[in-house]
C-alpha cells in the first residue's frame, strides 16, 4: 500500500482518488501520525497544504527518514518542504502561480517522466516557490514561470520524487500518468486494488471477524448499505438480518419496490411498516430539527424493538464509507478534527454492539464498482442521494399523510421525466419540495387555489458544494405540464436556482 501523509491541502482526498485509481491501495493519515514501516508499505505521498513552508507553525515531517525506508513523492508543499529540510531555499516568489502552467521536461528519461510528452499541461496552485535546489538534487522539468516545477534527489537509495504542481487534478491533463510511474515503475506497486480482489479479501475477512455470530442492519435502499449488506451476505449468508423500516416519507412505491430487489439479491431483509407510529409523531411538528429529532428517534426505537426479536445478535453492519473517517487536519493548525457521520441516526451509538462496515475505506465510486462486481442492478447501484429523513424534510412546515402523497405524486412524475429524458444520470440528486403556500391558478374554466411545488436539480461531486442543474427549457416545460395536469392539488410548479453555498441542497 501506499501512505498519503495530509498536510491540509483541499486536494489531498483527489491523490488519493487518483492512486485507487491505478488499482493501487492507499490510505489518508494526518501528517504527524506514527508511521508503521512493514513490508505492505511500498512508498508514501506528502500532500501540499495551505501553509507556507516558512511558517513558524508549519507542518512538518521526518522525510529523510521516511526516504530512508521507502520511496517518497513530494506534491506542492511535499515538494517545498522537501526542498527546504535538504538545505534548498523556498520563498515568496513575485510570480504567484495559479492555474494552467505548461510543463517542460529537462530529463526526458527519468522513469517518473515516462510516457509523458513535453509541453503538458500541469495545474498550479502556489504563492511560494523553491529558488535554489538542495545540493545533491537535479531539476527534471520548469514551467514559464519556475525553474523547479519536477525535480529529484540524485545518487542511490530510495528515489525521493518531487512536484510542484498537483498531479492529481484533473487539469494535470498527464498527472495520473506521472503518479503511475511513481506507483509502478517507482514503488513497484502491483495494481491489483480491484473491485474483484477486493470482494474476495472483504469476504474473508469479514468470515474471520464474524465467525458464527449474527450482524443485524438497517438498510436503506441505498447504494451503500445495500453494497455492504450483499458483501456481509456472501459472508455469512441468512445470519445477516436486515431491517428496512417504511418511515412514511419514503419515495413512492419506494418501500416495495426496494424490498423486491432485496429478494433478488438473494438479501434476507424484513420490511417493517411503521408508517403511522412516524405520522403520529410528526404530527404538528414544524420546526425541521424536531423533524429530524423525531425521525432519528422513532428509527432508532423501531429498529431497537426488531434487534430484541432476534437472539443473540452481537454486530451491527453499517454502510460507513472512507470520507466519513478519513481524519482530516485542520487548516488552522495541527490540530486535528475527527468527522464522524452515522449513516442511520445514532445507531452505533445506542446500540453497543460491534460494528462490522466492510466499506470503511472506499470512495463512493468504488463502492459503486464493488456493487458491480457483486452483480447488483444499475438501476440501484446509480440512484440519487436520498435524505434519511426523507420527504419529511422537503415538506416545508407540517406533515400530513396527505401532503406526503401529493409530494410522492410530484416527485414520482419528476424522477420518471428526468429518466425518460436521458437527464437522471446527468445530476447528483434531484427532488421536489412541497411549499406550504397556495396560489391562484385557472384550470379549464375554473378557478384552482391550490399547492406549489418546487423542484430541484443540482450537480455536484459530494454534496459539500452543488450548482442547481442547467435542465433544458423543454424538460422544464414539460414536467411543469406533466405534474400540474396529472397530480391533482398543485397547479403551480417552479424551479429552485440557487447554488451551494449560500443555499443547502435541501429546503430544511
Ligand atoms: P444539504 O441540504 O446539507 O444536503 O446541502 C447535503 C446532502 O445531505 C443530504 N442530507 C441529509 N442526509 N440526513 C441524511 O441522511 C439528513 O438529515 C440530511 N440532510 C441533508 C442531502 O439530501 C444532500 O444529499
Amino acid at each position: 500500500k501506499i501512505l498519503i501523509l495530509d498536510f491540509g491541502s483541499q486536494y489531498t482526498q483527489l491523490i488519493a482518488r487518483a492512486v485507487r485509481e491505478a488499482n493501487v491501495y492507499c490510505e489518508i493519515v494526518p501528517f504527524h501520525s506514527k508511521i508503521q514501516f512493514d513490508p505492505s508499505l511500498k512508498g508514501i505521498i506528502l500532500s501540499g497544504s495551505p501553509f507556507s513552508v516558512n511558517d513558524p507553525n508549519a507542518p512538518d515531517v521526518d522525510i529523510q527518514g521516511f526516504n530512508e525506508k521507502v520511496p517518497v513523492l513530494g506534491v506542492c508543499y511535499g515538494a517545498q518542504l522537501t526542498a527546504k529540510k535538504f538545505g534548498g531555499r523556498v520563498a515568496k516568489s513575485d510570480k504567484r502561480e495559479y492555474g494552467r502552467a505548461l510543463f517542460h521536461k529537462k530529463n526526458a528519461d527519468d522513469v517518473i517522466l515516462k510516457d509523458i510528452m513535453d509541453a503538458s499541461q500541469v495545474w498550479m496552485s502556489h504563492s511560494d516557490s523553491v529558488l535554489e535546489l538542495p545540493e545533491g538534487f537535479s531539476v527534471l522539468g520548469t514551467t514559464e514561470d519556475i525553474p523547479y516545477a519536477a525535480f529529484k534527489k540524485d545518487g542511490s537509495g530510495n528515489p525521493l520524487y518531487c512536484v510542484q504542481f498537483h498531479p492529481e487534478v484533473y487539469h494535470s491533463i498527464e498527472g495520473k500518468k506521472l503518479l503511475k510511474n511513481f506507483l509502478v515503475n517507482i514503488c513497484g506497486c502491483h495494481q491489483d486494488w480491484t473491485p474483484a480482489h477486493f470482494v474476495t479479501d472483504t469476504i474473508n475477512n469479514l468470515k474471520a471477524q464474524i465467525g458464527d455470530r449474527k450482524v443485524i442492519m438497517a438498510l436503506s435502499g441505498g447504494v451503500d448499505s445495500t453494497v455492504a449488506a450483499t458483501l456481509i451476505h456472501r459472508a455469512i449468508g441468512d445470519r445477516l438480518f436486515g431491517i428496512f423500516v417504511d418511515n412514511g416519507v419514503l419515495r413512492k412505491n419506494e418501500f416495495q419496490q426496494v424490498l423486491d430487489i432485496y429478494k433478488k439479491i438473494g438479501l434476507n431483509v424484513k420490511g417493517v411498516d411503521a408508517k403511522e407510529l412516524f405520522y403520529g409523531q410528526l404530527a404538528g411538528k414544524t420546526d425541521p430539527e424536531a423533524k429530524r429529532k423525531t425521525i432519528g428517534k422513532l428509527f432508532i426505537d423501531v429498529f431497537q424493538d426488531e434487534a430484541k426479536k432476534i437472539e443473540g445478535v452481537e454486530l451491527l453492519g453499517q454502510g460507513t464509507i472512507y470520507p466519513d473517517v478519513i481524519e482530516s487536519v485542520s487548516v488552522h493548525g495541527p490540530s486535528v478534527t475527527i468527522k464522524s457521520h452515522h449513516n442511520v441516526g445514532g445507531l452505533p451509538d445506542i446500540m453497543h454492539l460491534e460494528l462490522v462496515e466492510p466499506l470503511r475505506f472506499l470512495f463512493k465510486d468504488e463502492v459503486r464498482r464493488v456493487g458491480k462486481e457483486l452483480g447488483i442492478p444499475a438501476d440501484l447501484l446509480n440512484r440519487h442521494p436520498f435524505p434519511g429523513p426523507g420527504l419529511a424534510i422537503r415538506i416545508l412546515g407540517e406533515i400530513t399523510p396527505e401532503k406526503v402523497q401529493l409530494l410522492q405524486d410530484a416527485d414520482y412524475r419528476y424522477v420518471q421525466g428526468l429518466k425518460d429524458h436521458n437527464l437522471y444520470d446527468q445530476v447528483w440528486q434531484a427532488g421536489a419540495i412541497l411549499l406550504p403556500v397556495k396560489s391562484v391558478g385557472v384550470m379549464g374554466d375554473e378557478r384552482t387555489y391550490e399547492f406549489t411545488v418546487a423542484l430541484r436539480a443540482v450537480t455536484s461531486v459530494d454534496g459539500m458544494t452543488a450548482d442547481w442543474a442547467h435542465l433544458p427549457y423543454d424538460f422544464m416545460a414539460f414536467i411543469s405540464n406533466d405534474i400540474i395536469n396529472n397530480v391533482r392539488g398543485i397547479n403551480r410548479v417552479v424551479y429552485d436556482i440557487s447554488s451551494k453555498p449560500p443555499a443547502t441542497i435541501e429546503w430544511e
